[in-house]
């Protein structure tokens, strides 16, 4: 028999490398598998997801790892066609963009919608068939929207749950969506529903409204019955997902890791001050926003370039989607010309590093640098913020913040800053490389606190909690005790 908890993500915890013939595993990128790996530790539960290779459906890897942790793994393979369509197409050049503001050109293509349906019925039969009776699965982000609603009809016996990592766009984006209702009846099917932020919960429940015949107020939609289906209550929230504050700590205050620490800067030149950016290579990042205003900081002198520098590291993401060929090549060009400009023989105030980095040894990066800079033009939450903050144990450091990363609704002592606002942007990177000791002190304590006191483990808790009640008058209790907005 299963276990009673499964969790389904488009990928797994691991993603399958393939060279010279060998396939090697590698923990996935992204925040969902860095929070849900943390989350899940602990507990015995089954994943359900993609191995990041295209396979044609018969030849499931024969060497993929069978568990992580107290995590058994199973395997939905994609061929070839559906990577293409349902992650590269209607995932990732459709509703990635759409959800993160439109910040990029969004594709609307027939053909890859109908590729997201078969691929999300597949991932419904492998969960329908592995799943014992009345287990709890845990549905997670924007590539499986339409699984809840096909797993109840499957399976009724079952407790749906689903979280969305990444925004959830404003009625007026949203509403251009020709899928729009599939989507929003597909993500009704669940039991409960978590946000990340108030905003993006206010937007869904906005598109419920225009779009479909529910309707929600104070945490709860109810969503009318049909011929097949009784009438039913769906509760919904906002629960902004965190980091394994202890994992960090602990890396924080080992001494193998201050000394790569030191490495760091030294293998920079020591500089006096060290300025860090850390993502995965997407435009919603605001890579060049960072880049502009820093190029200018040194260009009218109020950064030094021989005793300053900025590292960006970069990780390879999404590359066969043509909006990340072409940020990647912006963001490759603009440092190329700021290298040219600001360079001296042998040195350069700006290094660019375009590897994926183990999550452990970001830490060693983090306590090297003085001021971590988070320039999302839109992001879900941003992981990479809150683990900056976790990893300054001697609350020294400095956290330039975009308002527009779900993080900054909780770490609001960062410096915050408009990405659109390069002039403001640079007054904030100025203010956060020049501030006290005492100032840099007393932000950092606050967010550390913020941190601290709402980590993975307590998000997951809180999530499960609410999904596993079912008396209304117990959620909304459960829900004051734990401070959660709705
Ligand atoms: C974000 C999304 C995840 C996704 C991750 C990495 O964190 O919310 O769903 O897995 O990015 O992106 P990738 O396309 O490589 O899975």
């Amino acid at each position: 028999m299963g276990n009673n908890v499964i969790v389904v993500a488009n990928r797994l915890p691991v993603e399958c490398h393939e060279a010279d013939g060998a396939a090697t595993w590698v923990r996935s990128p992204g925040g969902l598998v860095t929070a849900l790996d943390s989350a899940l530790s602990r507990h015995a539960c089954t994943w359900i997801g993609w191995s990041g290779r295209a396979c044609d459906e018969q030849s499931i890897a024969a060497d993929l790892p069978t568990r992580i942790h107290e995590c058994e793994l199973i395997e939905v393979p994609l061929t070839a066609e559906e990577v293409a369509s349902h992650y590269e197409g209607f995932c990732n050049a459709t509703l990635w963009p759409l959800y993160h503001d439109a910040v990029a050109p969004v594709v609307y293509n027939r053909s890859s919608f109908e590729t997201y349906e078969a691929v999300n019925r597949r991932f419904c039969d492998i969960v329908a068939s592995e799943a014992p009776r009345g287990a709890t699965i845990w549905v997670h982000d924007y590539q499986l929207q339409l699984l809840p609603q096909m797993l109840r009809r499957l399976r009724p016996d079952l407790r749906v749950g689903f979280f969305l990592h990444i925004p959830f766009p404003p009625p007026e984006l949203f509403g251009r969506l020709p899928w729009r209702q599939q989507i929003l009846n597909g993500v009704l099917g669940a039991d409960a529903i978590g946000f990340q932020t108030a905003d993006a919960l206010e937007n869904f429940l906005a598109s419920v409204c225009n779009h479909t015949q529910a309707s929600g107020a104070d945490g709860f939609i109810s969503v009318p019955g049909s011929a097949d289906e009784p009438e039913r209550t769906v509760t919904v929230g906002a629960f902004p997902i965190s980091i394994d504050v202890e994992h960090i700590g602990a890396l924080a205050t080992d001494a193998a890791t201050a000394e790569l620490a030191r490495q760091v800067r030294s293998d920079l030149g020591d500089p006096r001050t060290l300025l860090l950016g850390v993502d995965r290579l997407d435009y919603t990042k605001g890579i060049e926003v960072r880049l502009q205003a820093i190029v200018e900081l040194f260009e009218d002198g109020s950064l030094n370039p021989y005793e300053t520098v900025f590292l960006q590291i970069a990780s390879p993401s999404r590359q066969n989607v043509e909006q990340y060929q072409r940020i990647r090549e912006q963001v490759e060009g603009a440092i190329g010309r700021a290298v040219g400009d600001l360079s001296r023989l042998g040195t350069s105030p700006i290094q660019y590093l375009y590897q994926s980095m183990p999550s452990d040894d970001l830490v060693a990066f983090y306590m090297a640098a003085d001021v971590m800079l988070v320039t999302p033009l839109r992001d879900g939450m941003n992981l990479v913020a809150k683990e900056y903050v976790a990893a300054r144990i001697h609350d020294d450091g400095a956290l330039v913040l975009s308002e527009f990363a779900g993080a900054a609704r909780e770490l609001r002592d960062a410096w915050l800053i408009n990405p659109y606002d390069t002039d403001g942007t640079k007054r904030a990177i100025l203010r956060a490389v020049r501030a006290s000791k005492t100032e840099k002190a007393r932000r950092m304590s606050a967010m550390r606190q913020a941190v601290v006191r709402h980590d993975v483990q307590r998000w997951s808790d809180e999530f499960l909690s609410i999904l596993a009640t079912t008396d209304r008058q117990e959620i909304i209790d459960l829900r004051e005790r734990s401070g959660l907005p709705l």
